[in-house]
């Protein structure tokens, strides 16, 4: 439509063309990709237009309050919005500002109620988006009570030392009843049942990202949007999680084996420096080649290893036999 609306005025001598963006494109809304794409074009739209010499201005809103269509949204999803910190703009807030910027030089401005202390502490990422770099370093050293930005593990760390595959289903079970009942604000006294389905519960798409994003976040897990959709109640997804949970336990663990090993070949050897009867010096390393054999991957390793070593104490013992 916008880009109808450019090349079908792109000859008139326009005064303004102003494109209602939405805050979504600029800072981002939860399971709402396409809109914020969607938004993102208009943006580009009046970057384009002012490179032609032509007007063009995008706004990035943030939700209005009394009329349109953050309005028509549930009440869930008007919550979401004040818990992310974001206050609704009043008509008569946005009207005031919308004469103020009408001859604003800049092809874009984003206009969004927003007390960022709240907004930035909700991001779970570990990366900090660009954006915010230089306001969350300003909003960290001035609050301290801001939630630091790294990864709730403790969910993990809980599971991993877990080694009975029924324990840790438990754990799961117990964690997403919890985070269920939150996402679908329910009261603390009902515990939703791992049977029924999230959709059955009262869950819709947006509340199915949301769950996705804790447990991504509690499990440090890349986790697939679709997740909610394919193992459709608590039950299915603990099954589902446990068996993810186990399979990268098993290759930590298995890393962790190989440092080890790694660490333990490092480790520099305990020589015994041994004089025979006409005084000639030798370097006894044999304990050090057994534990290398035990601990060598392969023939040819063990081979190199050894010929390095034997080299070296070589040169060590005529350093010191000439010494
Ligand atoms: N309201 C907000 O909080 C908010 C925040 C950020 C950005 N925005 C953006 O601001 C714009 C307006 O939002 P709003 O809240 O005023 O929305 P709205 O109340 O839903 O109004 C949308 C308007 O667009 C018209 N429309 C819809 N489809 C159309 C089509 N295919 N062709 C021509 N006209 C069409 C509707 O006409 P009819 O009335 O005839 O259906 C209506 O007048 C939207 O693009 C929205 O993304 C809004």
């Amino acid at each position: 439509g916008s880009w109808n609306l450019h090349t079908l005025s792109a000859q008139l001598p326009l005064d303004f063309f102003v494109c209602f963006s939405s805050a979504a494109a600029l800072v981002g809304s939860l399971g709402q990709g396409n809109y914020a794409a969607a938004n993102a074009f208009l943006d580009g739209l009046a970057h384009y237009r002012q490179s032609l010499g032509l007007p063009g201005i995008s706004l990035n809103w943030g939700p209005w309050a009394e009329t349109g269509m953050a309005t028509r949204l549930g009440k869930q999803h008007q919550a979401r919005l004040q818990q992310q910190g974001l206050t609704p703009i009043t008509p008569q807030q946005g009207l005031q500002v919308f004469e103020q910027i009408l001859n604003y030089q800049n092809p874009q401005l984003g206009i969004i109620q927003v007390d960022w202390s709240v907004f930035l502490a909700k991001i779970k990422s570990k990366i900090i988006p660009a954006l915010f770099s230089k306001l969350f370093t300003k909003l960290e050293s001035k609050a301290e009570n801001i939630p630091s930005l790294t990864v709730e593990t403790e969910l993990l760390n809980q599971l991993k030392s877990q080694k009975s595959s029924n324990k840790r289903q438990e754990i799961l079970i117990e964690y997403l009843q919890e985070q269920v009942r939150q996402v679908l604000k329910l009261d603390s006294c009902q515990t939703p049942d791992p049977q029924t389905g999230f959709f059955d519960l009262g869950m819709d798409s947006l509340m199915a990202i949301e769950l996705k994003n804790r447990l991504a976040t509690a499990l440090d897990m890349m986790l697939a949007s679709t997740l909610i959709f394919e193992f459709t109640n608590i039950q299915n997804l603990v099954e589902h999680l446990e068996s993810e949970i186990s399979k990268n336990s098993w290759s930590t663990i298995q890393q962790q084996e190989t440092e080890q090993k790694e660490q333990k070949i490092n480790t520099t050897p305990k020589f015994t420096l041994k004089k025979s009867k006409d005084g000639k010096k030798s370097i006894s390393i044999v304990n050090q080649f057994a534990e290398l054999e035990s601990l060598a991957e392969d023939v040819e390793t063990l081979i190199a290893v050894e010929a390095s070593i034997t080299n070296e104490l070589a040169q060590l013992e005529n350093l010191l036999n000439n010494s």
